[in-house]
């Protein structure tokens, strides 16, 4: 039977290169994106290749974009094995300088969003009696540190999300697996949104100018998203899926500290790594 897939955020990133990577594995991927303005690129691949892939709108934001896109692959495909919940930005600033607005419009994309998706999606996988849910977190959803904090907040959410849907969903055969990248080379930094009020502040400047250098100096040797992509395609190739996969070494290395350091003592390491203290 003709296995489906669905992938958010495939305009660019680890969206692109999963969707690649799922049609190269034989799924029919829907390559979902926001703006169909900037597809040409992974439309070409697909085509060069032969792969089963097919574009299409889906702003996550937006209900009726989601429902129509839903809609659409139910029409054509009758079902859906693996959704990637992956579309997703960031913006700088202090939970001071994030005001509630920018709070929310960065929640509504990193977690209401998957919210919607999954209350969409997992109905049609419950009938089917199985599928694979992704969710792409990332290490900022099990580290907390300053100045990325309305994202870090809205990874940790996912995080919760997840590990509470596995037991809800696992009983009809569904897998959620969290996915945890650490610094992966992509669009994602020049994306980055920075808060209004970050610009003004004189509180928090010193901190916000030490910790964005740093991780833009991370972000320069970052892990390819090839290499997500391929975690992914491992990941629901198990029969039990692990509840979350790290990607890239920084990842590993900050969650190994973490396992292994008192919380003090990890809060004092994080502080020299990111910014030197
Ligand atoms: N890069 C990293 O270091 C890193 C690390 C850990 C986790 N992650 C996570 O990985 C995911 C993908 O990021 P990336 O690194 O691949 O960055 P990216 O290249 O900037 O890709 C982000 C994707 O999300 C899409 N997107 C944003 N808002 C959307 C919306 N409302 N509806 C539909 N699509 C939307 C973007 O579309 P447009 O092109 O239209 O903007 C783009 O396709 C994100 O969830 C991010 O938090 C990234």
């Amino acid at each position: 039977m003709e296995k489906i897939a669905v992938v958010t955020g495939s305009s660019s990133g680890i969206g692109f290169e999963t969707s690649l990577a799922l049609s190269r594995e034989g799924y029919f991927t829907y390559a979902t994106m926001r703006n169909l303005e900037k597809a040409d690129v992974i439309k070409k691949i697909a085509k060069d290749e032969g792969l089963p892939l097919k574009v299409i709108e889906l702003d996550v934001d937006d209900e009726n974009s989601t429902e129509e896109a839903i809609k659409l692959i139910i029409e054509e495909k009758q079902r859906i094995d693996v959704l990637v919940n992956n579309a997703g930005w960031g913006i700088w600033g202090t939970a001071e300088d994030v005001s509630l607005e920018e709070f929310r419009e960065q929640f509504e994309t990193n977690f209401f969003s998957v919210v919607r998706m999954i209350q969409k999606v997992s109905p049609i996988m419950r009938k089917q009696g199985s599928g694979n849910i992704v969710n792409i977190s990332s290490v900022a959803g099990r580290i907390g540190f300053p100045v990325s904090t309305a994202y870090i907040s809205s990874k940790f959410a996912l995080e919760g999300l997840s590990e509470c849907l596995r037991f809800e969903l696992g009983q009809f055969g569904i897998n959620v697996i969290i996915i945890e990248p650490g610094v992966i080379k992509t669009n994602f930094f020049d994306s980055m949104k920075t808060a209004k009020k970050a610009d003004e502040s004189d509180v928090y400047r010193d901190i916000t100018l030490k910790v964005i250098s740093g991780v833009k100096m991370m972000a320069e040797m970052g892990t390819p998203p090839k290499e997500v992509a391929n975690v992914i395609i491992n990941s629901i190739k198990e029969e039990k899926p692990l509840p979350r996969y790290v990607v890239g070494n920084d990842a590993a290395m900050f969650l190994e500290a973490k396992k292994m350091k008192t919380d003090i003592e990890f809060e004092n390491y994080l502080k020299k790594e990111l910014y030197g203290e």
